[in-house]
Parts: structure tokens; sequence; C-alpha cells
């Protein structure tokens, strides 16, 4: 096939949803259709279980499912579907952020009786922010829940959407009947006691025909033709460029569990939803159709046997192909590598393959030679933005408690945060060491993980901070100065050398910013 038959048959994406809106559930049964697994239950449901904040199996198995759903591809109608797996879990959200910048496009997965959650709303911003395309899938039709066009209402409030359903519910809950899909114009009747079949569903151009009495009974159609007219009354009709744009959000219903909206949301994602998309760098803008390869490292996954301290690196493919066993630059390094077993990904399964093509996910094996946001080429100079580190949530000192280990601890310490388990700061006033994570769990992780992988034993010492604020110098330089004899104590370098300001609360920040105004206080790494 053409490598400009390969792009466009590529569909690379994301779903993201608060945990238990049925984003496993989604996610299988769109493999169900790629015929990639041949039965439910298949997909190991990727989440820490609810409340283990101290049960290490659970982390350990938590690490190897995520490295096994990673990725899961499957081919659908000739299309080539990547689905990158993101962590529900809050204490995981950093993962979900970066794994966003490596994805095309996203379904949001809402619960119709919870309606929007905060997970959602954090995870559905930053897709706003990259201007992402998303479709919603609001799921559980099969039960009670809220009013569709509340629903709808609530999407666009809190989440800062302009919806456009393409499908609509024909009752719910115990009355559930079945979906209008818009964008076919058909009916798809729900039947209880078939689940797992797939209903063909009944072509209606016109949802005044009588027809539609004697499927769904009077009352029901009569609903239903009301529906229709208050959605096209009130909605925009959808445009195909302002979804590409992430300026309008198409709408599905249905029901994940029972299989029910899945293939429409499926064969209308495969028609409408971003091919390979270009990737702004540093240098310049690289279209996925160039014909050299270009691609950056967006997950570090270590690997679960603790002998063995290799890792896989997944890096996305902007452009080009990437082949087995040719050299390519690590841009960070200067280095040339090559890679004799790059691994893709299909179902839960992973492969070696000899090329993979723009939009594909590689999973190449790594002694410590990357971190995220690593970039490689066929020799030009490339560093790709949208990489950025948040501010974290929670900050505790990090203490050596064996002082024979600390080589150890080091080097423990700066590969995890390569991996990007959590983020590390050093005071520039006595040097001393602060771990930064988005959730608690994160500091288990990391004590379990380098006593187990590298030997090296650490305790943690509370530090009370709001957030950390990449600080932008200023040509000031006499307010600069001033800001950092001042703040000295309260100064740091992250990992790769910028300066930070540790903030003990909200009104720090504020004060701070009030009094130094030229010096710009932002909440992540990337502001330029
Ligand atoms: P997540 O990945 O977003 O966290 O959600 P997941 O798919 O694991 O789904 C969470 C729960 O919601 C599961 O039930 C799942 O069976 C259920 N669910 C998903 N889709 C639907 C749906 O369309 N209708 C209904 N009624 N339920 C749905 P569980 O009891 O927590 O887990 P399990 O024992 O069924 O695996």
């Amino acid at each position: 096939m053409a490598f400009i038959d390969e792009i466009k048959r590529r569909r690379t994406f994301g779903i993201i949803s608060h945990p238990d809106a049925g984003k496993t559930t989604l996610t299988e049964k769109l493999l169900l259709f790629g015929g990639a697994i041949s039965e439910a239950g298949a997909v190991k449901n990727n989440k820490v279980k609810k409340g283990a904040t101290s049960d290490f199996m659970e982390i350990e198995r938590q690490r190897g499912i995520s490295v096994a759903t990673s990725v899961l591809a499957f081919i659908y109608k000739d299309r080539k579907i990547n689905i990158l797996d993101t962590p529900g879990h809050k204490d995981f959200a950093e993962d979900t952020f970066r794994t966003l910048t490596a994805v095309d496009s996203v379904i949001v997965v809402i619960d119709v009786a919870k309606g929007v959650e905060p997970q959602t709303e954090k995870l559905v911003e930053v897709c706003r922010m990259r201007k992402i395309p998303i479709i919603v899938f609001i799921n559980k039709l099969d039960r009670e829940g809220k009013d569709a066009f509340d629903l709808l209402d609530e999407v666009e409030q809190k989440l800062g959407l302009t919806t456009t359903p393409l499908s609509f519910p024909i009752g719910m809950g115990y009355d559930f009947k079945g979906i209008y899909n818009i964008w076919e114009k058909k009916i798809n009747l729900f039947d209880g006691d078939k689940k797992q079949k797939i209903s063909k569903g009944v072509e209606f151009t016109d949802i005044n025909v009588p027809e539609l009495d004697q499927l769904i009974g009077e009352k029901a159609a009569n609903t239903l033709r009301e529906d229709i007219e208050m959605v096209e009354g009130v909605y925009p009709p959808f445009d195909q460029q302002d979804y590409l744009n992430g300026d309008l959000q198409p709408v599905f219903f249905g029901s994940a569990l029972n299989n029910f909206g899945v293939k429409e949301l499926l064969d209308c994602f495969i028609e409408i939803a971003p091919t390979p998309q270009p990737k702004e760098a540093e240098e310049r803008i690289i279209d996925s159709k160039e014909n050299k390869l270009t691609g950056f490292v967006f997950k570090i996954h270590a690997n679960m046997d603790p002998k063995h301290r290799d890792r896989l690196a997944f890096i996305k493919i902007v452009s080009g192909t990437f082949k087995r066993n040719v050299p390519y630059l690590h841009v960070r390094n200067g280095k040339k590598m090559k890679f004799s077993s790059p691994n893709a990904f299909f179902a839960e399964k992973k492969e070696i393959v000899d090329e993979s093509f723009p939009g594909d996910i590689v999973g190449l094996h790594d002694t410590g030679n990357f971190k995220i946001g690593d970039t490689l080429t066929e020799g030009e100079i490339i560093n790709f933005k949208g990489i950025p580190s948040f501010s974290p949530e929670h900050f505790r000192y990090v203490n050596n408690a064996d002082p024979l280990k600390s080589k150890q601890l080091y080097k423990g310490l700066d590969q995890l945060m390569d991996e990007g388990v959590a983020q590390l700061f050093t005071l520039e006033l006595n040097g001393r060491k602060v771990i930064g994570t988005v959730g608690a769990l994160q500091y288990e992780v990391i004590q379990y993980r380098l006593e187990h992988e590298y030997g090296a034993k650490c305790t943690y010492e509370n530090l009370n901070m709001h957030k950390v604020c990449w600080v932008q110098p200023t040509n000031n330089k006499e307010e600069f100065a001033e800001f950092k004899r001042v703040k000295q104590r309260y100064l740091a370098k992250d990992k790769q050398g910028q300066l930070v300001f540790l903030a003990d609360s909200a009104f720090t920040i504020q004060m701070t910013q009030d009094k130094y105004p030229s010096v710009k206080l932002h909440f992540t790494s990337e502001f330029k």
C-alpha cells in the first residue's frame, strides 16, 4: 500500500472518562467490532482498585496491565484504529495528559445518570486547550438517567463544548426503546433479550411517516418527532471542519455494556475523525505526509521484572516510515540508534514489526536512553512541543534512608522521573530534593520501586505547598533580582533546569504576581 494511503487509513485516538463511566467496556466493544478479540471480558480492567492506596500487588498488577493495554490496535473496514489507553485513576492524571499529546482525537464517555464528573472536566479542558477534536458518548442509556437535553446543556456548560447530537435516545432506562441515528437516518431498536446482538436498524429518512408509529408506538414516535425538531432547531448542524477544528462536538447516545449505539459511533468515527495530524515542533510544523521519519516519546514503561531494568519507550510516529534496524537520530543525545525489535501493538498483544507509519505507536526497548518528550528523526534537529509538565498537587521532601546506597537512590530517582512517575525539584537554597506528584499513590509506587528495582531506600517529609509555578525570566533585571532575593527559600530547579517557585497558597501566587508584575508565573512548564 502506498505511504499516503497508509496515513489516510489511520485513526489514533484516546477514550477519556471519569472512572466507572464505561471506558473499558466501550474499548472492549470497539475491539469486538474490529474482530480483534472474540469475547467480552478480554480487555483487562486497567484501573487501580477503588480505595487501594497501599496494595502493592495492585500497583504491580496495574503496571502489568497498562503495558498490555497501552495501545490497542485493530482493523475495522480497512481502517487501522489505534486506541491509546488513558488511566482513569486521578493519581495518574499526568500520564493521561501526556498520552493526549499523542492522540489525534478523543472520545469522551459520560455516564447518563452521573453527568459530567470532575475527572472528565479536567481532561476535556486539556483537550479543548489543544483543540483536539472530541466526540461525546453518553453511556448507560439502559439505566434511568438525566434528560437528554439537560445532559447536553450540562456538557456545554461544564465542559465548555458546543454540541450537536448525531444520535438521539428513544426513551430511557426501563422505557429505553432505542436510538434514532441522526447521522445515518436510521432507527435502531433495543432488544433487551439479545444483549450482545448488533441490531441492523431500519432506515427512516423521514420520521414523519406512519411506519414509525407502527415500529415504536404512537407515543414514542411523537416524542421522537418533537425531540428531533428541537435538536434541529437548537443545535448547529454537524460540520466536519468545525469538529476537526475543535469548535463543534458531536454527541452519541448508547449503552456500551449492551453493545448499543457503539457500532453507530464507530461507523461515524471512522468517517469523520482526523487522520494523523501535523505536529508543531519548536523548529517548524511537521506534516504527517513528509517522507522522513519523525516521532516522539510520550510514555515510558518500566519492565515488570526488576531483574531486567529495561523499559519500553512508546513512540508516536509523526511523519515518515519507522523501519526496523535503520539508524535514527536521538535528537537530545545527538546519537544515532537503531532498533532490532520494535514492537507494534495489535489488540492486546504486541509483536515485532518491520515498518510503522504516521499515527502508529511503536514500543522500543530502552536501557535508559529515553525520557518523555525525546525525538527521533533521520538527522534533522526537531524538538516537539506540547509535552509540558503540569504543577503537581502533593509535595514531599525525599531523604536517603541508607547512606551507603545514595548512588542507587539518585539513579533510581532520575530514571523514575524520566518515566514521568513524578517530578523532582531541587531547592536553590540548600539542594534538598522535593518530589511533586498528582496523587498520593505515587509516593508509595516510588518507594516500592526504589527498593525493589534499585536497592535504595527513602523516607519522605511533608512539605505543605499548594502548587509550583514555572518562572518566566524578565528583562526587568532589578525586579527579577529582587524577586529571587526575597523568594530565595521557595525557589527550585526542575529536572530540566527551569526555575520554579513553590507557592504555599493561591493567595501567595496572587501576591507575588502583584508585587513582581514583570516576573510571569505559569502552571505549566511550557509557556512560550
Ligand atoms: P471505566 O473503565 O470507565 O472505569 O468503566 P468500566 O467500563 O469498567 O465500567 C464501569 C461499570 O459500569 C462496570 O460495572 C460496567 O459493567 C458498567 N457499565 C458500562 N457500560 C454500561 C452500560 O451501558 N450500562 C450499564 N448498566 N452498565 C454499564 P461494574 O459492576 O463496576 O464492573 P463489572 O463487574 O461489570 O466489570
